[in-house]
C-alpha cells in the first residue's frame, strides 16, 4: 500500500468512463487530485474522454491502470455485476478505492470483498454520492445539532423515469436490477440516519413499460423497514415510469420526523426545509446548480463526487475511515436483498439471518 499522508496531491484512476466523466471532471477541478490515468475497454471513448479534458494517459487494459505507480486511488464506475471484481483487483494491487453504487450487486462475493479490504490494509469508500448532495448535506448537519430530537420515523424516495438506461446492453441483462441500481440511494440514505434497519416487507413489480424494453426484474418498489428499537422507515421508487413536474416533487427527497421537528430534502431543485421548535425554514442551493450539474442538463453527478473525493483526501491525509466503507456498504446491500427476498416471499426478511447465511455475522449489528 502506498503511504499518501505526505503527498499534496493524490493520483487519480479512473475505470469506466460513461459515468466515470464525472468523478474526472472532479479531479480536475479539485486541489487535492491529479487524473492520471482512465480506462475503459471502450478505445474509443478512452480517446473521447482524453480529449474532452485534455488528459493523455489512457489504457483498455484495468491490470495496466493498477501496475502505474502514480495512481493511488482507483475510481469504479463499470457496471453494477462487475464490481466486486474490480475492488479486489484493486485493494490486491495496492490502491485505495472509491467505487460507485451500488457497492456490490449481491452478497454472493461480500466475503470475498471484505477478505480482501482486511489483507490489503487500502481504504475503501462507496460513493453514495447523494449524501454528498449540498441539500442532504445540510439536512445532516442540520439534524446532527441535536434540536430535532429522537427519529420518529424517516421515509425517502427516488423516482426516475430512467427508460434511456435501458438502452445499456447490461441494464437488460438477467444481473442488473434497479433495486440494487437505484434504491441504494434512498436506502443508504435511511441507513445514514438508522444504521440499526433489522427487518424489511415490501412489494416490487415490474411495469408494462419496463417490459416492453426488456427489463428482466421490477422496476417498481415499495418497502417497509423497522429498526431493532421499532423506529420504522418508509422507501419507494420507480424507474421506468414518468414522473411528476420538480416543482411538485423532486424524484428524491429524504424527510425526517423527529420529536422536536421535521425536515425533508429534495434533490430538484435543490431545496430543504424544516420545522423545529415550531419554527418553519426553507434554504436552497440553486446557486450551486452549476457545480453540481456541470455538464449541463441533470444527467451526471460531478458535484457530488468533487465532495466526496475531497472527503476521502482528507481520510486518507489524517487517516480517517471514509464512510460508508466496505462493512457499512455491505449491511447496506443486505437491506437491499432483504428486501428482494421479502417482495418475492410476500414475507418479512430479517437482515441478520441473511448476513448469517453468507458467513457474515461480524457484520450483524454493524
Ligand atoms: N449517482 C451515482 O452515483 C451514479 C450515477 C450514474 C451511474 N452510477 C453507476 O456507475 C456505474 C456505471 O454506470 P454507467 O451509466 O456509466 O454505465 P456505462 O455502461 O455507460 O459505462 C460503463 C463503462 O464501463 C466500461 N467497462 C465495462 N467493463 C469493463 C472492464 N472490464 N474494463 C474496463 N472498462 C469496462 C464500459 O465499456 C463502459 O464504458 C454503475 O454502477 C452505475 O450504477 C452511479
Amino acid at each position: 500500500m502506498k503511504n499518501v499522508r505526505e503527498k499534496e496531491r493524490l493520483g487519480l484512476g479512473v475505470l469506466g468512463l460513461g459515468e466515470g466523466r464525472s468523478i474526472i471532471s472532479a479531479g480536475m477541478q479539485s486541489e487535492m487530485w491529479d487524473v492520471v490515468s482512465l480506462c475503459d475497454r471502450n478505445e474509443e471513448l478512452c480517446r473521447d474522454r482524453c480529449r474532452e479534458f485534455g488528459l493523455s494517459s489512457y489504457t483498455t487494459q484495468y491490470e495496466r491502470m493498477l501496475e502505474n505507480p502514480d495512481v493511488d486511488v482507483v475510481g469504479i464506475y463499470t457496471p453494477d455485476h462487475l464490481h466486486a471484481d474490480h475492488v479486489i483487483q484493486a485493494l490486491d494491487a495496492g490502491k485505495h478505492v472509491v467505487c460507485t453504487k451500488p457497492f456490490i450487486d449481491n452478497l454472493e462475493r461480500a466475503k470475498d470483498v471484505l477478505e480482501a479490504v482486511e489483507r490489503s490494509a487500502c481504504k475503501v469508500m462507496v460513493g453514495q454520492s447523494s449524501r454528498f448532495f449540498a441539500p442532504f448535506k445540510r439536512q445532516r448537519e442540520h439534524f446532527d445539532e441535536g434540536r430535532f430530537g429522537e427519529i420518529a420515523t424517516i421515509e425517502s424516495y427516488y423516482n426516475a423515469d430512467h427508460r434511456w438506461f435501458l438502452k445499456k446492453d447490461w441494464a437488460r441483462n438477467d444481473s442488473f436490477k434497479w433495486l440494487y441500481g437505484c434504491i441504494s440511494h434512498p436506502g443508504d440514505l435511511i441507513r445514514w440516519y438508522l444504521p440499526n434497519i433489522e427487518e424489511v416487507c415490501g412489494y416490487a413489480y415490474l411495469s408494462n413499460n419496463g417490459k416492453a424494453l426488456g427489463l428482466k426484474h421490477p422496476d417498481t418498489f415499495h418497502y417497509v423497514l423497522k429498526t431493532d428499537t421499532g423506529v420504522p422507515a418508509r422507501v419507494s421508487g420507480t424507474y421506468s415510469s414518468p414522473v411528476v413536474p420538480n416543482h411538485r416533487d423532486s424524484n428524491m427527497s429524504c424527510i425526517l420526523r423527529c420529536d422536536n421537528g421535521a425536515s425533508q430534502a429534495d434533490y430538484y431543485d435543490l431545496r430543504y426545509a424544516y420545522k423545529l421548535d415550531g419554527r418553519s425554514g426553507m434554504e436552497t442551493f440553486e446557486d450551486f446548480d452549476g457545480y453540481f450539474f456541470r455538464f449541463g442538463g441533470h444527467s451526471h453527478h460531478a458535484g457530488e463526487y468533487q465532495n466526496y473525493i475531497e472527503y476521502i483526501a482528507h481520510c486518507l491525509r489524517f487517516e480517517e475511515l471514509p464512510k460508508p466503507d466496505a462493512r457499512e456498504g455491505i449491511v447496506t446491500v443486505a437491506m437491499m436483498q432483504a428486501m428482494e427476498e421479502a417482495s418475492d416471499s410476500g414475507s418479512p426478511v430479517k437482515i441478520a439471518d441473511l448476513l448469517r447465511r453468507y458467513g457474515l455475522e461480524d457484520l450483524v449489528g454493524n
